[in-house]
This record gives C-alpha cells, structure tokens and sequence, in this order.
C-alpha cells in the first residue's frame, strides 16, 4: 500500500524516535550528591540519553542514584571506582561529572584523556595552572568538552544575552550584579574549606561573573575588591571561606562589571540581580526584560523554551553538541577565562590591591 506524503509526514515522528533510540548516548554519572543526582533527574529526561553507570565513592548515593535511574525504567551498572567503571565499561560514550571542586583537574584530565565526552561541573580547576592544564587537555580531547556554567543556557538569560549580543541595548558600559542569600550548606563540609573550593568568588560568584565576561565579550583588564568574614566567623568550626565581598572589573573601552555577593540576607529581602547597562538601554538577565534608557517602560523580550530549567538545557545542548559535533556555549574556552576572572577577584580581596589581567593569564 502505498503511503500519501500528509501519512508519511505522520509517521516521521515514530520513525524518527526508534532512530533516536538506537543512537542514544551512553552516558555515566560519577559523583552522585547534591548536583549530580540534580543533573542526573535531568539527564534522565532527556531523549538522546541513556544512562548506563553511576558512580560516587559513597555506596548509599550510588544505590540511590540507580534507584533513580530504574524508576525511569532504565538500568544503571554501580560504581565506587570511576577508573573501574571505565576500564569495564568501554561502551560509556559521555561522563557528566560531578564531584567536588578539588578533584576536577585531575578527573577532567583523565577522562577527555580516555577519549570520553565529558560534561564536567564548574569551576574548571582551583589555579591559573591547573586551569590552563584543563584547557589544553580539552583542546587535544576526541570528545566534545563542556563545563556547567548551566545559566548559559537559562531560557531567559540566554534571550537576553542575545538581545545584547545583536546590540539592541548598545554598548555595554556596566553589568551589575547581586548575589545575595543565606549561608552555605552545612552538609557539604569541603565548601566551607578554600582549598576544596576555591572560596565563594570561584566556587558561586562564578556563575554570575561568567554571564558578565560573556556580555561584554572580552576579558577585565584589572580588578579590585574586598571582603572577608565577618558574620559567620568560624562557623561551622574550621571555615576558611569568606561570608561577603564585593568586586569591581575594568574592561579596555571602560566597561565594568560591579559585583556584591554575601550570606547575610534576609529571605526574599534582595536575593539574585543580573543586570547590563548598555548605552541605548539596560537589560535584566533572569527576567529577560529590557528597560529603554530614556523611556519608561519595559520590554518583555521573547524567550524560546520558556520556562525550561536550565539544568535541562544545559544538559540537552550537550547532547546536540556531542552528537552534532558541535561547540559547546559554555565550552572549555569560555570556562577557563570565567574561571581566571574568579581567581583574579579571589587575589585582588586577599592581597589588598588591583590585580590585572596579564598577571594572571599571562599569555593564555
Ligand atoms: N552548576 C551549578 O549550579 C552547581 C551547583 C552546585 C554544585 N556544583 C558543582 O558540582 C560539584 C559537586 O558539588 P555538590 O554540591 O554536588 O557536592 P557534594 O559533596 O554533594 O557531591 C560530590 C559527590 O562527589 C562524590 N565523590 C567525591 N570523590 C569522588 C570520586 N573519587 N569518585 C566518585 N565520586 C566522588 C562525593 O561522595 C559526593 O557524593 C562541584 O564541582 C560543585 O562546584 C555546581
């Protein structure tokens, strides 16, 4: 029986998902705890995924993490030993990585060196060295190399940065930020530690810092700034990370990015601000708004995929990415100069004085 083009045309959709079936990727989560079982649920949504192995060196999180997987109706090998994982496993195609900041040098490394994908957490090491021993590992990788600097991908702030990337707001003169809440977790002991975590400039302001690196399109000529602990001082016992400080970035051209980030905050009191002034107006990240300069009035800009978290699309451009061999938004690149402009903030509030960018890049 022959088949009309309007029936083929109803029938793609079922062709096309039994084609996708067979070419999902094989993917292994290794570090299940607060993030990666985070990124696992969303992984988990995703059509180009199938998830063949969890690991974390913690037997209960590994259990968990399969449960979640067999809920699903999936089946997850378990691991406590990545290098196990991988010498038995030579199907994995792609790792999405998630264990604490110290060990990402070294597990980045290994991984891309083993020809794997790798969707590995932010930041991309805790020194300008071992961040540029990353970068060069990521450049002579097989596999396609992305970092989570996932709020590239949020719906709203990625239409936003479009709007600013097509010039619509102008020249970026400044980027202000706001990252204001209560205290760290108390249940993840080595975010307390600066030399697990990099301390808060790298480890959290991060986030923010590369949406504005991003935004004005080139990295700080030199920085500034202070902070320090001052509310919660050793507290919990043995805390080494700062509980407030405040930067300022200085672009070539006179663009800047002004910074505050602190653990003082009321609930709901002031929260998360992500804002570029631009020269014909200012544009509000997370709520994908613009403000003309000289009018009153906002623009409520137009958002694809509304509403999707941006674990999800993070997760969902990995896949596209590695199967369309794509480069990745939030590529090895663009974290390890997000990552530079962390540590260069983190030595500006620690020694007192202006850092400048070839300090710290030198020729990177
Ligand atoms: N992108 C984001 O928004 C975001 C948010 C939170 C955390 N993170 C990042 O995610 C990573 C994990 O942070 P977290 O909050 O989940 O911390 P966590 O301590 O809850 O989880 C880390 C997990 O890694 C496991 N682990 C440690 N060494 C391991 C090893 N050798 N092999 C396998 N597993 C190992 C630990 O047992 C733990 O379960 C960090 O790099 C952090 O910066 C990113």
């Amino acid at each position: 029986m022959s088949m009309t083009r309007r029936s083929m045309l109803a029938a793609a959709p079922a062709v096309l998902s039994a084609q996708s079936r067979a070419d999902k990727l094989k993917v292994a989560f290794i570090g299940t705890g607060n993030r990666g079982s985070f990124l696992l649920r969303h992984g988990l949504e995703l059509a180009d995924f199938e998830v063949v192995a969890v690991c974390d060196i913690l037997p209960d999180r590994v259990d968990n993490a399969a449960s979640a997987v067999a809920k699903k109706g999936g089946k997850a090998k378990t691991y406590t030993d990545f290098r196990k994982m991988l010498d038995e496993m030579k199907e994995i195609d792609a790792v999405v990585l998630a264990t604490p900041d110290y060990t990402h040098r070294e597990f980045d490394i290994e991984i891309l060196g083993r020809g794997k994908h790798l969707y590995a957490e932010k930041p991309l090491a805790l020194t300008v060295e071992d961040c540029k021993a990353v970068a060069k590992a990521a450049a002579a990788a097989k596999g396609v190399f992305q970092v989570g600097f996932q709020l590239r991908h949020d719906p709203n702030r990625n239409a936003a940065m479009q709007w600013i990337k097509s010039g619509k707001a102008g020249k970026v003169l400044q980027c202000h930020g706001i990252r204001h809440g209560g205290d760290l977790p108390r249940d993840i002991p080595w975010y307390f530690d600066k030399t697990k975590c990099g301390d808060i400039v790298t480890d959290q302001g991060i986030h923010i810092l590369d949406l504005f690196r991003w935004a004005v399109g080139k990295p700080p000529l030199r920085c500034y700034g202070d902070g320090g602990t001052t509310l919660f001082v050793n507290d919990p016992p043995g805390r080494t990370v700062m509980d407030h400080y405040s930067l300022i970035y200085e672009f070539e051209g006179g663009a800047q990015i002004n910074f505050s980030h602190h653990y003082f905050d009321p609930p709901g009191f002031t929260g998360i601000q992500e804002r570029v002034f631009g020269s014909e107006g200012a544009v509000d990240l997370p709520k994908a708004e613009f403000a003309p300069r000289t009018e009153r009035k906002r623009i409520q800009l137009e958002v694809p995929d509304a509403g999707k978290d941006s674990t999800y699309m993070s997760l969902a451009a990995f896949a596209s990415n590695v199967m369309e061999r794509k480069r990745p938004l939030n590529d090895a690149q663009s974290a390890l100069e997000a990552t530079l402009v962390a540590l260069m903030g983190t030595k500006a509030i620690y020694e007192k004085r202006v850092v400048t960018w070839t300090e710290i890049a030198g020729g990177s």
